[in-house]
């Protein structure tokens, strides 16, 4: 599988989870080339720079590309997705960091190659099925007591310092998890 945004809060935990659930390569690609280094460490087979990503997941893969592709960014990302996709692959789209809302996939490439664009918000998922959100809590909670996967907290900012957090975000240039705290 491919996983945007590698080194993000949800990049990760998103390697070695996917690890956790059966994935035989896990690939990633940042923003940028000083991240790769960081992401390398986070149980990644191979990191991209996202820039001309799309000719990657072929080399590596002899060609067959990925089965699932895990997307926060959309836009030309998530077009690009759908091209890098084994067949019966699937894009799951969880966010929209590049501000593309108006972004439109092609029916007709996704049923001619058998592949699908999937959603996924766990904000909905929790209100829906708490229980279901209970049981994933539960098995991740398990999974870091017994230190198979680990937390992403890689900085907390007192409060006086949440202009620093934003500017993280809005640029894009923060890793791993930051908390803000009120303590
Ligand atoms: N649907 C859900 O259930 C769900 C759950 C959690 C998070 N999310 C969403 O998923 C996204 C990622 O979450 P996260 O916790 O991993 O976020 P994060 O820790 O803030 O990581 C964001 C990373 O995304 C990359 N990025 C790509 N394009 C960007 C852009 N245009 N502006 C800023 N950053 C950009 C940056 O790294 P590189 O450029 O190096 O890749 C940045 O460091 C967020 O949009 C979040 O709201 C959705």
């Amino acid at each position: 599988m491919l996983i945007h945004s590698a080194a993000g809060g949800v990049g990760f935990a998103a390697a070695r989870l996917a690890r956790e659930s059966g994935a035989g390569r896990v690939y990633g690609t940042v923003g940028s080339a000083g991240k790769i280094p960081y992401a390398a460490e986070l149980g990644y087979d191979e990191v991209f720079l996202r820039e001309g990503f799309a000719e990657r997941p072929a080399e590596v893969t002899g060609g067959r590309g990925v089965d699932l592709v895990l997307d926060p960014v959309g836009g030309p990302i998530r077009e690009q997705s759908l091209t890098v996709l084994a067949p019966f692959g699937r894009v799951v789209a969880y966010g929209d960091l590049g501000r593309h809302p108006q972004w439109t996939a092609s029916v007709r490439d996704l049923w001619k190659g058998n592949r699908t664009i999937a959603g996924c918000n766990i904000g909905d998922l929790a209100r829906r099925s708490p229980e279901r959100i209970g049981a994933y809590l539960a098995e991740a909670l398990h999974l870091l007591a017994a230190g198979r996967i680990r937390s992403g907290v890689t900085r907390i900012l007192p409060l006086a310092e949440a202009a620093t957090a934003h500017q993280l975000l809005e640029t894009g240039t923060g890793r791993g998890k930051g908390f803000l705290s009120v303590a």
